[in-house]
């Protein structure tokens, strides 16, 4: 992707995508401050990643490359520039940190945090080893470096059920996330069980179980119900539901689709439905509507992500004059953290 560095230039993109939902003046305004964040990337020789929650005027002005975790981490891995300015939560930069180690990594704004990421600590995960020992452990790139550094392998929305099967064994510990885990485990057949839920609760070897999961949910994404879909649905019946795997698995099934954010853009792109609905974070709907004007897409935005929302261009250009907020991983826990990223990403 290649950012314009004019005012004019940049003023004239946004003003061609986003005319009919943001206001002139904050165009321009934008426009302004992307242009001195693009020139200031020249000349410090940045690479600006930008997750597919950015917000639009962002998202379609600053960064060299935007995408879901999955392919951000393959950029931030592939990346040869002096300072990766990731604009997307910290756990996302830690994974940049971690597998390009040489390079200075920068998030905006230190609030960028993640409810996945805050539910579970090492400990919880050394515990949960000790308990199952000897089964390995999946763990969703929703997690800081130092969860990921006691994980045998890494996951993504976009390639877990593929991370699973390539495991090939009977029991596999897959972490944080109990509905992504669950929908997991519905499409390779696994049975679940979440046994922090009950702690007093006794684990017999008999117990039929193929996958251990942790009670951790994303904020967002646990807030979609089976009733919104209904509803939806009696409005729009020939509506198109699309929902992120981080919804529930009863959510999940009352769609028509389930992916990653880049796998749910890409739907959007190759069909050709009245109505659209994407149950997930909602500035993603907003940038999806700018770049197919022709498609009807539909929003449930009174549910928006706490943390992506806490990335500007006016911090991402602080960001980058400051060198600030710098990601710093213990390089004990970077290198243990590394084989389970580098695992996944060999995986898919
Ligand atoms: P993706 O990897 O699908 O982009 O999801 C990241 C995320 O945080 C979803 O809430
Ligand atoms: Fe975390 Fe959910 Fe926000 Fe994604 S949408 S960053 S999973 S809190």
């Amino acid at each position: 992707m290649i950012t314009e560095t004019t005012t004019e230039a940049i003023y004239e993109k946004l003003t061609g995508l986003l005319s009919k939902t943001v206001p002139d003046f904050e165009l321009r305004i934008k426009a302004e401050l992307a242009a001195e964040i693009n020139q200031l990337k020249l000349e410090k020789n940045a690479v600006i990643l930008g997750h597919n929650y950015m917000e639009p005027a962002l998202f379609y002005s600053i960064p060299d490359y935007v995408g879901d975790s999955l392919e951000l981490s393959r950029k931030a891995a592939q990346s040869n520039k002096d300072i990766i300015v990731f604009c997307g939560v910290k756990f996302m930069a830690e994974t940049a940190k971690i597998l390009n180690p040489t390079k200075k990594v920068l998030v905006p704004s230190e609030k960028a945090g993640c409810s996945l990421a805050a539910s579970i600590t090492a400990q919880d995960v050394r515990e949960l080893k000790a308990k199952f020992p000897g089964v390995p452990v999946v763990t969703y790139i929703n997690t800081y470096a130092d969860v990921k550094a006691e994980s045998d392998i890494c996951c993504t929305s976009g390639n877990a059920v593929e991370v699973v099967k390539s495991l090939k064994t009977d029991r596999v510990i897959f972490i944080p996330d109990e509905y992504l885990a669950a929908n997991v485990a519905r499409e390779t057949g696994k049975q679940i069980i979440y046994p922090t839920r009950d702690p007093l609760r006794r684990f017999t070897e008999d117990l039929d179980y193929q996958m251990i999961g942790w009670p951790g949910r994303c904020e967002v994404h646990e807030k979609f119900t089976v009733e919104d879909i209904v509803n939806v649905r009696k409005q729009f019946p020939d509506v198109i539901i699309l929902a992120h795997p981080e919804c529930s698995p009863e959510v999940v099934a009352a769609s028509d689709f389930s992916g990653s954010t880049t796998a749910m853009i890409k739907y959007v792109e190759k069909t050709n439905a009245p109505h659209y609905l994407m149950l997930t974070e909602c500035s993603m709907g907003d940038n999806v509507a700018a770049a197919n004007p022709d498609k009807e897409m539909l929003r449930l935005c009174s549910i928006r992500c706490p943390h992506m929302n806490q990335i500007t261009l006016e911090d991402t250009l602080e960001a980058l004059q400051k060198e600030q907020f710098e990601i710093v991983i213990d390089e004990e826990i970077r290198k243990k953290a590394y084989v389970a990223v580098e695992r996944m990403l060999h995986i898919g």
